[in-house]
């Protein structure tokens, strides 16, 4: 069975605080994704596999540690997995960022494909699925079996908030799947969704509301 990572940090409980209040600004909630995306990703990239590269320091040489180099690829389920993007980005520059466009049926809860653009060589890299929210589980196990029809092996899930019916379900439908969660909510309401929850994160992020 993958793994369930729930952030249990101050910075992150903090962040999604002011996020989750209804008079947070655009741009602050903008911000707080961006960053928020940014400590769960060193979380998630905890067990990059490692080498070592022989240098000097000013003072001796020695065989350091470094990243063994595997290939990376961050993958924003749209609209408002976008936001978590550049928070990634900082943390791990050199990733290839491949996008899938879905949206949730607001009557049936059904996600609804659009768009997907990956890199070639796609089926080779370590795979991050971003989005903010996890609620029915729907979107997030919908674009996890693009991504395994297009070859790919590694494939993680980060998002900001997660109910428990979302885990539940995407550890039935994909267990090998390991999920990073910057919080674990109560439920999903009549509407699908979470509660508390911070809202609809696309129309948040971009100003759509
Ligand atoms: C939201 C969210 C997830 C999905 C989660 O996207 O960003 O993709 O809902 O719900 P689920 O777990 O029940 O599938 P939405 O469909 O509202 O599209 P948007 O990103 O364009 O706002
Ligand atoms: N999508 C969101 O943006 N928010 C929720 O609470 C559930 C799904």
């Amino acid at each position: 069975m993958g793994k369930v990572v729930i952030m249990d940090h101050p910075l992150v409980a903090h962040k999604l605080t002011i996020m989750r209040d209804k008079n947070t600004s655009v741009k602050d909630f903008r911000e707080l994704v961006s960053e928020i995306g940014m400590l769960i990703t060193y979380e998630a990239t905890r067990d990059l596999p490692m080498t070592t590269k022989h240098i000097e320091t000013p003072i001796c040489e020695m065989d350091a540690p470094t990243l063994a180099g595997r290939k990376f690829v961050v993958v924003p389920i749209l609209r408002a997995g976008l936001g978590l993007v550049d928070g990634v980005l900082r943390m791990v520059p050199a990733a290839r960022v491949g996008h899938i466009g879905m949206y949730r049926d607001e009557e049936t809860l059904e996600p609804h494909p659009y768009f997907c653009k990956m890199p070639k060589d796609v089926a080779e890299r370590d795979v991050l699925i971003v989005d903010p929210m996890l609620a029915t589980g729907g979107s997030a196990a919908e674009a996890i079996g693009e991504m395994k029809k297009r070859g790919c092996k590694h494939i993680k899930l980060m998002v900001l908030v997660a109910a428990p019916e979302g885990i539940k379900f995407l550890q039935e439908k994909h267990p090998d799947v390991d999920i990073y969660a910057g919080a674990l909510d109560d439920h999903l309401n009549e509407k699908g969704y979470i509660v508390p929850g911070l809202g609809d994160a696309g129309d948040r992020i971009f100003g759509t509301k």
